[in-house]
């Protein structure tokens, strides 16, 4: 069923030239009920990595074809362009990297246009903590200034913030049930955002199992080796696990609201399945007094993690409370 908005929509990003050519028509449609004061193309990033979303900004007819279709435009739509990649996937050097690759690709596709460009939408995929960061800070400023200098017309500056609001919103409380010595490195097998690592332990060398990933002893200056814990929960409680960095804080024993964060380190935390890839928590210290029944909250999974629990060996399954 078409649901027909009561407003014009604010701004529409074509995904694809195909994607484009429907919108245009459509909008240009007296008979179509489509419409939105700003039109525009959303550009695959300009290095560093790859998406399968968006118009591929590094072919020049890629480039006029859009501009040919937004210039069909009615003079009422005005132009944005958009760029999305999750800097909770890239890191932040390299997400602004990509921006400012992105911005040259837009003062270039101006030129090809009959008007001047209205927005610029920079995307979302932003975890809470790196926008709260200090250095994140001067980065955005400069980006802004850098924007505002290329495009002294424009009306805005996009983000969309929806991970960093609500990531916060949702947490994992669970359960240690075993502190175990972590014997072999373990393979660099969570998967990556990449889709790398691998998922079984053969690939590791055998004379490299007391080493760590950074070619170290495991077994560290005062003797102790690094520990996994293993809770009652498993990747399948956070369906896009390990993609998202998750903060632990931890509880030693039960309902002394002792809690605490935990430190920087070696060790890991690891789900109750079977599967190579069930690690909840890695680089970091378990506390010396470390427990079974401690408790452990894995934060930050309001966005891309409980949302996409699936339904394997108790996923989703347990107790759910919204606060
Ligand atoms: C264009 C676009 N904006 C935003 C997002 C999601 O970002 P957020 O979760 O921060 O809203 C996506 C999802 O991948 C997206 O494709």
């Amino acid at each position: 069923m078409d649901v027909k908005p009561t407003t014009a929509l604010r701004c529409l990003f074509a995904d694809s030239i195909a994607d484009l050519e429907t919108i245009v028509a459509r909008i240009t449609d007296p008979q179509d009920w489509l419409d939105a004061e700003i039109i525009g193309c959303r550009f695959s990033p300009v290095a560093v990595t790859t998406s399968r979303f968006g118009m591929n900004c590094k072919d020049p007819q890629v480039l006029m074809k859009a501009a040919a279709l937004l210039n069909q435009l009615p003079a009422r739509v005005k132009v944005g362009v958009h760029m999305h990649f999750a800097s909770s996937t890239l890191g932040l050097q390299q997400w602004f990297g990509v921006a400012q690759g992105y911005l040259r690709v837009a003062v270039n596709f101006e030129r090809l246009l009959d008007c001047k460009l209205a927005v610029m939408d920079f995307g979302g995929g932003w975890p809470s903590h790196l926008l709260d960061h200090e250095e994140t800070h001067s980065y955005l400023v400069k980006l802004f200034t850098e924007t505002r200098a290329a495009f002294p017309t424009l009306e805005a500056v996009q983000f969309e913030p929806g991970k960093s609001i609500t990531e916060r919103a949702g947490a994992v409380l669970t359960k240690v049930i075993e502190i175990r010595e972590m014997e072999r490195s373990m393979p660099d097998g969570a998967p990556t955002a990449e889709g790398e690592g691998s998922a079984g332990c053969s690939e590791v060398d055998d004379e490299e199992d007391d080493l760590d990933a950074h070619g170290d002893k495991k077994v560290d200056k005062k003797g102790s080796q690094n520990r996994a814990a293993v809770v009652d929960a498993c990747i399948s409680d956070m369906g896009s696990m390990p993609l998202h960095v998750h903060p632990l804080v931890w509880q030693a024993g039960e309902g002394q609201g002792n809690w605490s964060s935990v430190e920087q380190g070696k060790d890991q935390l690891w789900g109750s399945i079977c599967m190579e890839f069930d690690v909840l928590g890695a680089a970091f210290k378990l506390p010396e007094t470390a427990a079974v029944g401690d408790h452990v909250l894995i934060a930050f999974t309001g966005a891309y993690d409980t949302t996409m629990a699936y339904d394997f060996a108790d996923g989703k399954a347990r107790d759910m409370l919204v606060v």
